[in-house]
């Protein structure tokens, strides 16, 4: 399992897009992708269509599980996707609150890594989608990954 995290401070630079477009050219080469979705505006989960109301488990549930995190709540928080090969770990707009509810507790920063390592075996890549906040969201996602990739725009 690869990961990669699409991460900037700044809003609006391009991330969401970044994380879709490389996970549908991944999906498309037959690797098995994980897209998930940690912004509580949860562009990413839109583009897939999904409805981030309707969910009955979803990223949030995965952070507020802190150090119980388990590979069956890891599944169960995993949708498919109308793409082959392309499933979607979809956000909620409770994501925001966790900073507040959860931020200081003891080992909140790697949540998702050990989740992740728990279903290793699940993905072949997994592409992180970040708010452009420094919280708990984007130290789980810089956390777990391999690369960060930055997208800027040229202004
Ligand atoms: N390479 C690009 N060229 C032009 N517009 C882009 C590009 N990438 C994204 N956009 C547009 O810029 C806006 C913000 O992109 P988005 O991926 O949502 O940014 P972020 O996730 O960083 O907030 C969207 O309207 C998107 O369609
Ligand atoms: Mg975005």
């Amino acid at each position: 399992m690869i990961v990669w995290t699409v991460a900037n401070q700044k809003g609006g630079v391009g991330k969401t897009t970044t994380a879709v477009a490389l996970a549908g050219l991944l999906a498309e080469q037959g690797k098995r992708v994980l897209c998930i979705d940690t912004d509580p505006h949860a562009s990413l989960t839109y583009y897939f269509g999904i409805d981030s109301e309707e969910l009955e488990s979803s990223a949030f549930d995965v952070f507020s599980a802190g150090k119980n995190i388990t590979a069956e709540l890891m599944r169960r928080s995993i949708l498919p996707t109308e793409f082959n090969n392309l499933s979607v770990m979809p956000a909620t707009m409770a994501l925001a609150t966790l900073d507040r509810k959860l931020g200081t507790q003891d080992g909140m920063g790697l949540v998702l890594k050990r989740g992740l390592a728990m279903i290793a075996d699940d993905f072949d890549y997994v592409l992180i989608d970040v708010p452009p906040v420094l919280g708990v969201l984007m130290v789980n996602a810089l956390a777990c990954c391999r690369r960060v990739l930055i997208p800027v725009q040229t202004e």
